[in-house]
This record gives structure tokens, C-alpha cells and sequence, in this order.
């Protein structure tokens, strides 16, 4: 591997070999999406128990100090909208020149594995890869499901993951599935992240399920919502950071949130 391909992949995936990113990219379809109307604000608190944030050029030319070190990994495909007529038919919406200009760590963007948009997602995945691959920028590739969050179980995400890598993503984020998702990493050649999908009910679920999927090989996770979109915010991130980065178990990650809320209440 190139040096600043390693170098990238240096700057996000730790030397614990996990990774904690912080996705803020929701407004690239969801418009001003709630927790995200100012997406600045949002994560001023955060950024400092985030190993990567993820987002678009327009929220990180508007919304982040330059001066920052914090790594990026720039959201290039899109170009699409909820009330549009299908999530899955994407674009690549920014350059190879942007990406450099911009000095995003890696670009992410979404696959749509099974729907009406396979071909064309996964041929722009290719391209991008190929494109990427020749300036050491790795590709994150997204196994997005659109609305059809019923998809998210072993066996579609394996294939979607793996595909993803197949094409020569660096680095997959998937769902997580409580049944066999060790499956999912195992039949991927490329580390995962989770991403966590709607609100949860409670942040103990949450803990849960990133402690399971650690456990069962994932790196770290992709997580917005269940951390912009909870009540204590800061408090869920650091307990989700303990179980990365730490070895905490749920249980101690939760108590590490209810330490963390209590001093903030
Ligand atoms: C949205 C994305 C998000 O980055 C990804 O889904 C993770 O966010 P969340 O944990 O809120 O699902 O790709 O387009």
C-alpha cells in the first residue's frame, strides 16, 4: 500500500486499530434533518470524542473551521432527496480535484445493493475507487437500504458489504443485525464500521449493539443519530467512545452515560 493511502487510513483507523466517526451527512438528502439544522453547533461538542467526521464539501466549507485537525471523510455521492422518487439513484456530485483540494482523509458514498439503482450505484463506486485509488484517497463505501429498513439483516448485508469490497472499497459501513452478524464481518476482506440507523428507544440498545458488534469483529462504528438526535449527547458519545476504545462493556458504558448526564443535568 502507498504511503498516503496509509497515511489516510492512519489518521482514522487509530492505533488500537478502531475507529470512532461521527456522520453529519444526513442533510445531503434529508434536508435540515432534526439535531442537524445547524450542523456547526452539533458538533462543537462532539468533534473532541470523534475519530473522523463525516459529511459533505457544503457543511464542512460552511460549518468547520479550517484550523482543525480532526480528519474528514467527505459524503461525495448524492443528488437525490426524500421526496424524491428513489433514494438509490445517486450520483458522485463532487470531484477528485475538490476531494484533494478540500483534504479529506477518505470520500464515503452509497451502494444500493438489490434495488432498481444496483448497476448504476456500483459502477459509480467503481469509478470512484479507481479515481480515488490514484491520488492514496481510500473509499468508504455506505451499504445503504433507502426506506427499506426490513433489509437489514445477515444475508443482504453480507453480500451488499461484500460487493462493496469486492469493488475495492477500503473500508465498508454496514447496519448491524442481531442474528449472525459476525457473518457479515467475516465474509468482508475490509474492516467495518456500523452505522446505527433511527433513534433508538433507549441508549442502552445502542450500547448494545456496539458492544455485540464489536465483539463479533467490527472496528468501530458510523454513528449519527443515536448520538446527535439523544438527549445527552455528549454523554452518548463518550460511553459509545469507552466500548471502542476502552473494552467497556455496555453495562460500564451506561453507567459511564448516567455519570456523564448527571454531572451535565
Ligand atoms: C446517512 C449516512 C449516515 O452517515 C449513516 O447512515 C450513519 O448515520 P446514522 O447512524 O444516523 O444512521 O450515510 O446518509
Amino acid at each position: 500500500m502507498e504511503w498516503g493511502m496509509k497515511n489516510r487510513l492512519s489518521r482514522l483507523i487509530q492505533k488500537d486499530g478502531k475507529a470512532l466517526f461521527l456522520p453529519v451527512d444526513h442533510g445531503y438528502f434529508q434536508g435540515p434533518t432534526h439535531c442537524l439544522e445547524k450542523p456547526g453547533e452539533t458538533i462543537k461538542p462532539l468533534m473532541q470524542y470523534a475519530d473522523a467526521l463525516m459529511l459533505t464539501r457544503g457543511v464542512l466549507r460552511n460549518c468547520v473551521d479550517p484550523a482543525t485537525e480532526k480528519p474528514v471523510i467527505m459524503r461525495v455521492s448524492g443528488a437525490v432527496s426524500v421526496v424524491g422518487e428513489d433514494l438509490a439513484n445517486e450520483s458522485v456530485v463532487t470531484s477528485i480535484q475538490e476531494i484533494i483540494r478540500l483534504n479529506a482523509s477518505a470520500v464515503s458514498m452509497s451502494v444500493f445493493v438489490g434495488s432498481k439503482y444496483e448497476n448504476k450505484s456500483l459502477t459509480n463506486l467503481s469509478k470512484l475507487v479507481d479515481e480515488c485509488e490514484d491520488y492514496g484517497v481510500p473509499v468508504m463505501a455506505v451499504c445503504a437500504v433507502g426506506k427499506e429498513l426490513e433489509k437489514r439483516e445477515a444475508r443482504y448485508l453480507a453480500l451488499s458489504a461484500r460487493i462493496a469490497a469486492e469493488i475495492g472499497a477500503r473500508v465498508v459501513k454496514t447496519y448491524y443485525c442481531k442474528e449472525n452478524f459476525e457473518k457479515v464481518v467475516e465474509g468482508c476482506p475490509v474492516p467495518i464500521v456500523i452505522a446505527g440507523g433511527p433513534k433508538a428507544e433507549t441508549q442502552r440498545e445502542v450500547f448494545d449493539f456496539v458492544y455485540d458488534g464489536m465483539q463479533k469483529g467490527a472496528i468501530g462504528v458510523n454513528l449519527g443519530r443515536n448520538i446527535w438526535q439523544t438527549e445527552y449527547p455528549v454523554a452518548s458519545i463518550r460511553a459509545i467512545r469507552a466500548i471502542i476504545h476502552e473494552g467497556y462493556t455496555a453495562k460500564e458504558a451506561e453507567d459511564l452515560y448516567n455519570q456523564v448526564r448527571n454531572l451535565k443535568a
